[in-house]
């Protein structure tokens, strides 16, 4: 059925508009009660495959990756989908436009997706007034929310820490998880900040921004990850791992789309991704021991995928480029397999 959809509706349209449609579709079905409350017994992962981490309970492992809700306007609708969680952002401290269309590219042989969207986005202080609201009733506050946060583009490098750290304060008190965001390939000069040297000070802001904002949902302290890209050498890989476990963060996210490629500008994402994705994960369990959380992303299209990303160390998995080919039962199917996987490991213990 969504084959047929996407072949003769989506593909036809600019992947941007497709995008803006299909999520406004979500939107509106989470507004309607009744059919909402359907959908989502529908979709519903079960509860098998629930995931203890970041002092946190997902109900599945596999969320939505940034990107797909920049301003936090879908997370009703997500979830309902069946997504466990949903990291929204990136979110700048100024809000800004963007680069100009096009920007978003589908590269269909590959079922992949090329982009350079450039963090548009309405800004941290619009959408944490979106997310205060959220909060505000028990259904918002049930649901797990990441927030990804990035530098504003006309901040210069040398200020990118005072940027990440307004963004911070700004925002944590309404996020079950902050993502430090320095590997997108659409912000001139962002993936530079990844360098340890530099990476120390932001990351360093904002810890002490989140912490000294309001307590975050009654938790202590907001947990801590950082984003990277799959293009760094495995050495630079080692080195913010060494970065994380010396500052205490409590987890990565790896991997954002990559500029190894040479179908035009912006970053690919999707099915290219998958054996870096891997590799990338893999090698950051080992140098990082068993605590610190991995969110591992990149690639995933099936559930065999993300028991990929599980079995080299992966804590919980997203995806993003996956859901535009198969459409709005993906997330449902993958939580649904990982689950049996789940309950079928704990038979086989018991037994
Ligand atoms: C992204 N991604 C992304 N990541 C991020 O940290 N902040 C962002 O704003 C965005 N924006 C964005 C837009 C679009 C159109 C795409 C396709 C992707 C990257 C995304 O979160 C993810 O890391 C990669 O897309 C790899 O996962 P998939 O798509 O292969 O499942």
């Amino acid at each position: 059925m969504y084959p047929l959809l996407f072949d003769l509706v989506f593909r036809r349209m600019d992947p941007e508009r497709a995008h803006e449609r299909g999520f406004r579709a979500i939107r509106l079905a989470a507004a309607v009660p009744p059919l909402a409350a359907v959908l989502r017994r529908a979709l519903a992962p079960g509860t098998s495959g629930r995931v203890r981490a970041l002092g946190l309970d997902f109900p599945a492992p596999f969320g939505v990756a940034a990107g797909f809700d920049k301003n936090a306007v879908g997370v009703r609708g997500l979830t309902m989908l069946g997504f466990a969680f949903v990291e929204v952002g990136t979110i700048t401290a100024h809000g800004q436009p963007g680069n100009p269309r096009p920007r978003l590219w589908r590269e269909l042989d590959q079922r992949a997706v090329r982009n350079a969207m450039g963090f548009n986005n309405e800004g941290a202080a619009a959408v944490a007034a979106r997310l205060r609201s959220l909060r505000a009733t028990p259904a918002g506050r049930a649901l797990v929310v990441g927030v990804n946060i990035g530098k504003t583009k006309v901040t210069p490098a040398a200020d990118a820490a005072a940027d990440y750290a307004t963004s911070a304060g700004l925002l944590a008190p309404y996020a079950d998880y902050l993502v430090v965001n320095v590997s997108s390939p659409n912000t001139p000069g962002l993936r530079d900040l990844q360098s340890v040297d530099t990476l120390r000070p932001i990351l360093t802001a904002v810890r002490e921004a989140a912490d000294a904002a309001p307590a975050p949902r009654g938790r202590p302290r907001v947990p801590l990850l950082v984003k990277i890209a799959p293009d760094l050498s495995d050495d630079d890989i080692d080195a913010i791992a060494d970065l994380a476990l010396e500052l205490g963060l409590d987890g990565v996210v790896a991997v954002n789309t990559t500029i190894a490629h040479t179908r035009g500008a912006g970053g690919l994402s999707g099915p290219p991704l998958l054996h870096r994705g891997l590799d990338v994960v893999a090698r950051l369990r080992t140098r990082l021991g068993s605590d610190p959380v991995i969110i591992g992303v990149g690639g995933i299209t099936t559930a065999g995928d993300a028991r990929e990303y599980l079995a080299v160390g992966a804590t919980l998995v997203q995806g993003y480029t996956g859901f535009i080919y198969q459409g709005p039962f993906w997330a449902s199917r993958i939580n649904r397999a990982l689950a049996a996987d789940a309950a079928r490991a704990r038979t086989e213990v018991a037994a």
